[in-house]
Parts: structure tokens; sequence; C-alpha cells
């Protein structure tokens, strides 16, 4: 597997500023009875590889997450956080891997699993499924 990092500045890695944004449709996703359902039609950031949104702050969601599409197409959801200092993560494009925004750098694979970094532990994956445009994502 290549190890890849995404390219950050020095300021936005100290303060822990992740390149993933919040959807620009709010209304993209909702949470409900541990089931986080994304409507693909109003998620554009989605449509391309190495897409991703990260979810927060709405519908009691119990966890950030962060949801993307892969250099291969396939969609995967994380637990936004990882495992050293809860900073969030973001999809490192052609390294089949996701990264932290911190200084230390962590990277997992996208089964969650510690590659390289500071974290002591991996980060939790989720199963996604594609219904109807929909991904289906069970917490
Ligand atoms: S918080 Fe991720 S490496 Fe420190």
């Amino acid at each position: 597997m290549e190890n890849g990092t995404l390219r950050r500045n020095i300021f936005q890695r100290i303060l822990g500023i992740c390149a993933t944004k919040e959807p620009t449709d709010d209304g993209c996703w909702t949470y409900e009875n541990g089931i986080v359902t994304v409507d693909l039609s109003r998620a554009p950031e989605l449509f391309i590889q190495n897409g991703a949104i990260r979810l927060e702050k709405k519908d009691n969601l119990p966890e950030r997450l962060l949801v993307f599409k892969s250099d291969d197409g396939q969609y995967h959801a994380l637990r936004n956080q990882c495992a050293h200092a809860k900073r969030r993560l973001d999809p490192v494009p052609g390294a089949q891997q996701v990264q932290c925004c911190s200084v230390g750098k962590s990277s997992f694979d996208y089964e969650g699993k510690v590659i390289s970094g500071t974290a002591g532990g991996d980060a939790r994956t989720y199963p996604v499924v594609l219904e109807n445009n929909k991904l289906v994502i069970t917490l």
C-alpha cells in the first residue's frame, strides 16, 4: 500500500483544521435510531472520487462521522476521531488511507487499522450500504 500525506500547512496541522468540510446542503443527511442516511442526490461532494463530507452536531448524532468515496468508487464511513488526541480525519487521494489533520499525521487504512503516526489505536469504521441513491450507515 502506498503511503501518502495530505498536503496541509503547519498552521492547519497545529490548529487541527481538517480538509473535509461539512456538507453544503445540511439537509442531505439524517440520523435516527442508529442509522445515518445520506441522500446522494443532495450531496454533490460525494459524486467524485475522494470526495468527502463530515457529519456532526445534528439529530443527536452520537459521534462525528467522516463519509467519503474512495479511489475505487466505494463509500466508507469512519468515526471522525483520531485515536491519539481526537482530531478529525481526511481521506488521502491515491493512498487508500485516511489521515489525521494534526501534526502527528496518524494514518489509517479503510478498515480503520492504524498504519503510521502516534495514534495508539485503530479508527472505528461503520458499514455503508447504497440503496436507491442513498447511503445507509449503521452505527
Ligand atoms: S490527534 Fe491524530 S495524530 Fe495526534
